[in-house]
This record gives C-alpha cells, sequence and structure tokens, in this order.
C-alpha cells in the first residue's frame, strides 16, 4: 500500500504539510511519497493519490482538472477539484445564500462606488496576478483588467475588505467534515503597490498564526462545505474567511484542491489526518 502526496515539480519533496503528513503515515505503518503530478510517474503504483502542493496548474487548469480525472483513486474527488480550481464556484455558494464576498465577475470598466477593491483572476494560485486599487490608480487599475482579458482570463472585482489588515483572514481546516484548527492569515495585499505587490511586501505579509475559529465562522464553514457538489466525501477543506463591513465572516475562497493546511498551527492535526488517509485505504 502505498500513498502518492501530488506536488509540483518546483517542490519535488512536497510543501512542509506532505513531509509531517509523510511521517504521520509512517507512524501508522503507511508508506507515503511526493509524486509530481505532471512528471512521468506511474500512477497504477499507487493506492490512493492525494492532491497537496500542486502550486503550478494555473495556466494549465484544464491539463491539472483531466489529470485528475484520469487517475484511478484521487483525494479530494476530481469533480470537486474541477468545481474548485475556478474561483466562479462562488457564484454557486452565492446562490445557495451562503455570505460570499461581494464580485464583479468580468465588468466592463472598474468600480466607482468602493474606496478600494482587489482585482484577481478567477484560477489562481498564491495571489498570484492579484492587486489591490485605490483613488487615482483608475489607469493602472485598468490596464490590470485588460491584461486579465487580454490573456483568456476571468476577472473579479471586490471591494477591498479592509478587516483583513487588522483581523487578517481565518482559514479554517476541516479533516474528513470535521473541524480540525485554524490558522489567521495576515494582510497579502499593500495600498500603491499595485500587480507587483502581490510577490513582494514585508515579513509581515501573508503571515499565518495559530487562531481558533469563532462560533460565526464554523457556522458558514459549516454550511459552505455542505453546499459543494460532490462533497460528501471530502478528505481535506480549508474556508477561508474575512469579517464583512458588518464584522460577519464572509468566504472569501473555499480550498478544496491544494490547500496549505497549516498543519503546525493545529496540535495533533497530522495524525489525524494521516488517521483519514489510512482509513481510506
Ligand atoms: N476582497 C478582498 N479584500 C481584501 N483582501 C483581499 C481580497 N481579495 C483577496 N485579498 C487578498 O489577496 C489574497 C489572495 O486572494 P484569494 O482570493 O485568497 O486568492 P488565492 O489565495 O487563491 O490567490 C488573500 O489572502 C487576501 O489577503
Ligand atoms: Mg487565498
Amino acid at each position: 500500500m502505498t500513498i502518492a502526496f501530488a506536488t509540483c515539480s518546483l517542490l519535488p519533496e512536497g510543501s512542509d504539510d506532505v513531509r509531517t503528513l509523510i511521517a504521520a503515515c509512517a507512524a501508522l505503518g503507511v508508506a507515503a511519497e511526493p509524486v509530481i503530478w505532471d512528471g512521468d510517474a506511474d500512477w497504477s503504483r499507487y493506492d490512493l493519490v492525494v492532491v497537496r502542493s500542486t502550486w503550478d496548474y494555473t495556466s494549465r487548469r484544464d491539463e491539472f482538472t483531466a489529470w485528475a480525472e484520469r487517475l484511478p483513486r484521487v483525494l479530494n474527488p476530481a469533480g470537486v477539484i474541477r468545481w474548485n480550481t475556478d474561483k466562479r464556484y462562488l457564484r454557486d455558494l452565492a446562490a445557495a445564500g451562503l455570505p460570499v464576498v461581494p464580485t464583479l465577475w468580468d465588468p466592463d470598466d472598474v468600480p466607482s462606488g468602493w474606496p478600494e477593491y482587489v482585482i484577481k483572476p478567477a484560477v489562481s494560485v498564491g495571489s498570484g496576478d492579484t492587486a489591490r486599487w485605490g483613488a487615482g490608480e483608475e489607469e493602472r487599475a485598468r490596464a490590470h483588467l485588460r491584461s486579465l482579458r487580454e490573456a483568456g482570463r476571468t476577472a473579479m472585482v471586490q471591494p477591498y475588505l479592509s478587516a483583513v489588515d487588522t483581523a487578517g483572514e481565518t482559514a479554517l481546516v476541516f479533516c474528513d467534515g470535521e473541524y480540525s484548527h485554524a490558522g489567521r492569515k495576515a494582510r497579502i495585499l499593500t495600498a500603491g503597490a499595485g500587480v507587483e505587490g502581490s510577490v513582494r511586501g514585508d515579513a509581515t505579509r501573508g503571515r499565518v498564526t495559530a487562531s481558533a475559529a469563532t462560533g460565526a465562522e464554523l457556522d458558514v464553514a459549516h454550511r459552505a462545505l455542505a453546499a459543494v457538489p460532490g462533497g460528501r466525501d471530502l478528505l481535506y477543506a480549508r474556508v477561508d474567511l474575512v469579517p464583512g463591513p458588518d464584522g460577519d465572516p464572509l468566504i472569501i475562497e473555499l480550498e478544496l484542491t491544494e490547500p496549505n493546511l497549516y498543519l503546525q498551527h493545529g496540535p495533533g492535526s497530522a495524525a489525524r489526518f494521516a488517521k483519514a488517509i489510512a482509513a481510506r485505504l
């Protein structure tokens, strides 16, 4: 019995999570190894593929989802991965009555009603091609919108949620449908930094620390996971929430494909995931 933790060629040994999970699986007598998703692996050698640090697929999402669909056995399920790798799934959640960050999809122009706003692509990981714009930056923001459109990408425009500067973003991690632990992620986008600002900043930018979910956050997260098509079989899930203007949690993203699970911030979480993985064999 061997598990493959799918990773990308930039991280052949896998993310920190992968290394932690391999050790936790070994403690249960389960063999596991990192495998590059688009390398030349013989996938029939593995009893189960668990998608982990495949963080390089954004420019070839179709290739990635087709790969997942060809695998004999993959978690999360390939159908969930297809649904979840394009943030247009947020429209399904909003339609199901969930509180989602207000979003304009592929608008013709930059918004006029929000003092600050974020422009980002619908297929993205790690804040790629994402920027925060404000008054006086309309021309640069329009160029950003245009560059996404010219690259054939769906653009999302949202009000900048300023609570991310103070409360930050709460990431609720679920194992086999049950809440495991939470992390708090500090602000990433810097005012005036443009698109380049999404790849550099000060040391506190995007820093993750241990956190605890509130009752309101847990409620939204459970309802969001219940609304996922085919979501009854989720091995792992991360629900990212940011307080809206009234303080109530809004869904910024549902990470069901390749989330960093912040295992270092959840005491016992690596063993919990290893047990859940072993139980799937
Ligand atoms: N509407 C928003 N308000 C404030 N910050 C945002 C907003 N949208 C994105 N961000 C910032 O950009 C980061 C990346 O955006 P996100 O939607 O999580 O995409 P991904 O992580 O898939 O690249 C977030 O972690 C957050 O710091
Ligand atoms: Mg995110």
